[in-house]
Parts: C-alpha cells; structure tokens; sequence
C-alpha cells in the first residue's frame, strides 16, 4: 500500500517537516535521532539539516528512495533503513531522540514497539511524537479509517509509563502536510523524556 501511495514524483506528506517537530525539535538533545516509520525523507532530512545524527526506518522502499534523494538535495546525511518495525531491534540506551510522526499501528504492535522505544532512548533521550486520535474519523483529512490503528493520551499514558511526559495533549488543528493530509484534524502529541 505505501509503496503504491509513495509512486510518484509528488512527496504525500511534503517535503517540509511536520510542524509539531518543527517548533519542538530543539526539546530533543544534540546527537543521534531514530526516526520511526519515516516515510519519504521530510522529518529525517529536517533534523539532519539541524546537526543531528538521524537513522530513518520504514518498510516502503519507495519511500527510502525518496528520501535518499531529498537527503541528496539538500546535502545531508541520513542513514536511511529498510525494515519492518515489529520487528527491528533498536538496541539499548542508544539513542538521544526518537520520533514517531503518524505512524498507523495497531495496538497490539504499538505496545511490543514502544516498549522498545523506552529500553532504546538513552537516560535524558527525548521521545516525540504526533498521531491521530480516534476523532480523526470525523474530519477524514488523513489517517485512514481505521480507528484501531490511531493513538490517545491514554494509550501514550499506558506505552510509556516508563517515561516522563513534559507535554501530552489531544488537541484539533490544522494539518496541511502534503496532498494526504489536508486540513483540519484530531491529533494527540507527545514529548516524554527518559
Ligand atoms: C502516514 S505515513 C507517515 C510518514 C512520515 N512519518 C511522515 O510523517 O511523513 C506512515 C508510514 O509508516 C510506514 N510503516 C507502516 N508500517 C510499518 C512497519 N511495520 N515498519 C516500518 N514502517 C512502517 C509506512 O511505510 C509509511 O511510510
């Protein structure tokens, strides 16, 4: 499915970074930053751009491609990698920043992936992260239809009771990022330190 989305020269979510992490990304300390299911290159490049060590993940090789071609443009180096999260191992006490920018999952793997998030960051490393909630399916402006795979201050209190949350809101806002997200939108967000 993403692979077919990310077939084309059109970037889906754009080529600038999300704005949650945008205006947040300097909560996350200098050095190396994980980038959870990041799709065509936009947050990974952004954070490179910003001086940070950034290894990206997602399972379209479309999508890396891309990404390795916007890392190119802009003359930045991102170790992009193809993989299925479920099953990734991202190590312990590694990384000073993980980011996890609308990234659809189950529960069920949501709550195996995050774990690993919590064992991964290293002491102090900063996890953000943007989703669509539930409420989402009321605006249909993107993130699917299929409540099961969208998150919640609930879920996030629950997957990451080993961190400690320094913003963790649901909140509406306007999500222009792209041609598949397109306007206004439910989304819970997340800044949580180890
Ligand atoms: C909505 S896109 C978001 C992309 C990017 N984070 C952004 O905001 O531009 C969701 C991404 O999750 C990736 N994905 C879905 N399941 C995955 C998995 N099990 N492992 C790695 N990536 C996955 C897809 O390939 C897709 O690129």
């Amino acid at each position: 499915m993403w692979d077919q989305r990310y077939d084309s020269d059109e970037y889906a979510y754009g080529v600038e970074p999300n704005s949650f992490l945008k205006e947040n990304f300097n909560t996350i300390p200098q050095g190396k930053v994980l980038s959870l299911a990041e799709g065509e290159g936009r947050n990974a490049v952004f954070l490179a751009r910003q001086g940070y060590s950034v290894t990206a993940i997602d399972s379209s090789l479309v999508g890396i491609e891309k990404g390795r071609k916007l890392a190119n443009r802009h003359g930045v180096n991102v170790e992009f990698i193809h993989a299925d999260l479920i099953e990734y191992n991202m190590g312990v006490n590694q990384w000073d920043g993980i980011i996890s920018i609308f990234f659809p999952l189950s529960s069920l793997h949501r709550k195996t992936l995050h774990k690993k998030v919590v064992y991964g960051l290293r002491k102090n490393g900063v996890l953000l992260l943007e989703a669509y909630t539930p409420e989402q399916l009321k605006f249909g402006t993107g993130g699917g239809t299929n409540a099961a795979l969208m998150q919640s201050k609930a879920s996030l209190l629950d997957e990451f009771s080993g961190l400690k949350f320094s913003r963790l809101v649901e909140l509406e806002r306007s999500v222009l990022e792209g041609s598949c997200h397109t306007g206004m939108a439910s989304v819970v967000q997340a800044i949580a330190t180890k």
